[in-house]
């Protein structure tokens, strides 16, 4: 018998990105295998918050492509909800709607766009605000809840969804020190539950401790990658030790 490796559920290949005449990704290539963590890094500038919007579509791709689960992102229309739906994106700012309480928010999506009934999509917000520690807040509008408790809403919002894989991009940048614990606490959850995850951070401790792999972007390129202990410890390339010297100062 022979075996086959599973296709990964995140393949690029050949991703170029333009923004006008500005080259911001030069030919990124990366597989993500299902229930795989990957922590990207990188110098301010080198392409990671790009890589996360064409992969979830916020932004197409000059050329190259992008397939999840074996579909070429499509471009536009009802596919492209579809996909959006697969794929959970948590941002540095929570883009929350202020108007409505975190259990609105958690269920806004799955009604419209997956035609969850109201009662299911309503009772899964319940079960998820409980899920990520914040049971009692049901009824809070975003600007009652701190920024940490804000982020786990919208980490909620992005699982109510049943996305195939999560892309979080910096998000605990905009919280202070006592917060960030509780949003990588829900992160670490889910990354120990099985989920596949992107994660653009500064969090160390978290990329060493929860990350399969770690993938180091300089100029729009992936320009290293390797386990976390590998990547830490020895480091190949010039630029990854001299933005580690950089990071591990502070
Ligand atoms: N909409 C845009 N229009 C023009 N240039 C852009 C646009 N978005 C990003 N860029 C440029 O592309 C490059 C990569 O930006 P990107 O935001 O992906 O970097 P990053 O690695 O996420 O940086 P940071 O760590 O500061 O968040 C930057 O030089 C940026 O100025
Ligand atoms: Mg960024």
């Amino acid at each position: 018998m022979i075996a086959t490796a599973p296709a990964p559920l995140v393949r690029i290949e050949g991703v170029h990105k333009y923004f006008g005449d500005f080259h911001a990704l030069k030919g990124v290539n990366l597989d993500i295998a299902r229930g795989e963590k990957v922590v990207l890094l990188g110098a301010s500038g080198s392409g990671k918050s790009t890589l996360c919007r064409c992969i979830n579509r916020l932004e197409s791709v000059s050329s190259g492509t992008i397939a999840i689960d074996g579909e070429p992102l499509p471009q536009e229309g009802k596919a492209l909800a579809r996909l959006r739906a697969e794929v959970g994106m948590v941002f540095q700012s929570f883009n929350l709607f202020p108007h409505y309480t975190a259990q609105q928010n958690i269920a806004l999506a799955p009604m419209h766009v997956r035609r969850v009934p109201r009662a299911q999509a309503e009772q899964e917000a319940r079960d998820l605000i409980h899920r990520v520690g914040l049971a009692g807040k049901e009824d809070s509008f975003p600007a009652e809840l701190s920024g940490g408790q804000q982020q786990r809403v919208a980490i909620a919002r992005a699982l109510a969804m049943h996305p195939e894989i999560m892309l979080f991009d910096e998000p605990t940048s905009a919280l202070d020190p006592e917060m960030i614990k509780e949003v990588l606490d829900v992160m670490s959850e889910l990354a120990a539950g099985g989920m596949t995850m992107l994660v653009v951070t500064h969090e160390m401790g978290f990329a060493r401790h929860a990350c399969d792999r770690v993938c180091f972007m300089d100029e729009g390129q992936i320009v290293e990658q390797n386990t976390p202990d590998a990547f830490f410890t020895d480091p190949q390339t010039e630029r990854a030790r001299d933005f580690l010297s950089k990071i591990l100062e502070h």
